[in-house]
């Protein structure tokens, strides 16, 4: 990664701006990826790390910073293959509604929600690579998705169904993506979410719409597989 501002969007980033730092971003993306299928939904291919520390160490060289989260968007997350799964085996809930998935990472979610028949999907991502792996795992689905980069945790959803894969991870992520899920559901949005236990899951206001055992990524897990849900806001 580069220690490029536009690298971790807090403001709406324009399009205009995105796309100044987004060919470089997306150079990065395919040198320090290879395509997979997703092993929970392997009628989706991305890009990904094929081993996750080499390129995590390689992020805090290139960036100079040490304590950096992984290179979200070179995996698909336990919770997001669990929410791609469902999203593919219940095409109804999304077809041909107005589709977000906010802090998309790879964008599985959201390939997964157009593959599914979604009218318009929209990719949220505040990290400038994960924006250009979404373009590129787009692309590599034959999908369209759009994306919008920066922070909307702070704004009023509109869409008709909001998808967030494996948003609880921290204390701070988890209280500003509940305030913002809860307004996209007091507006009428279905809300689905998809977590692997994470630490700071809700204890309430949630329904269990589906339950599986995902295979995830056993240096970022330390685990071969996790117990997964999908979670709908009620
Ligand atoms: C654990 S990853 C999950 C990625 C993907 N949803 C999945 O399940 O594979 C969490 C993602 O949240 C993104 N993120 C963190 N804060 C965010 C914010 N305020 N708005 C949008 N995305 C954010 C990170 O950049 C990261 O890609």
């Amino acid at each position: 990664m580069s220690s490029d501002p536009a690298a971790s969007a807090r403001e709406p980033v324009s399009e205009s701006a995105r796309d100044s730092v987004s060919e470089s971003a997306r150079e990065f993306v395919r040198e320090h990826t290879a395509v997979a299928p997703v092993p929970f939904a392997p009628e989706i291919s991305l890009r990904v790390a094929p081993e996750a520390i080499p390129l995590w160490e390689l992020t805090e060289q290139v960036t100079g910073e040490i304590g950096l989260p992984p290179p979200f968007w070179a995996f698909a997350w336990a919770g997001g293959q669990a929410l791609a799964r469902y999203v593919l085996d219940h095409p109804e809930l999304v077809a041909g509604r107005t589709v977000l998935d906010i802090a998309a990472g790879s964008g599985l979610v959201a390939v997964a929600a157009a593959r599914a028949g979604a009218a318009r999907v929209v990719a949220n991502e505040i990290d400038v690579y994960a924006d250009a792996a979404i373009a590129i795992n787009a692309d590599l689905n034959g999908v369209t998705v759009e994306r919008v980069l920066g922070d909307l945790l702070g704004t009023d959803p509109e869409a008709d169904v909001v998808l967030a894969g494996d948003v609880f991870y921290s204390r701070e992520m988890a209280g500003l993506v509940l305030g913002f899920l809860r307004r996209a559901h007091d507006r009428g949005a279905l809300v689905l979410v998809g977590d692997p236990g994470r630490a700071y899951r809700p204890k309430e206001g949630f329904a269990e719409a589906a339950a599986y055992r995902v295979p995830v990524n056993a240096d970022l897990e330390d685990a071969e597989s996790k117990p997964t849900t999908v979670l709908r806001m009620i």
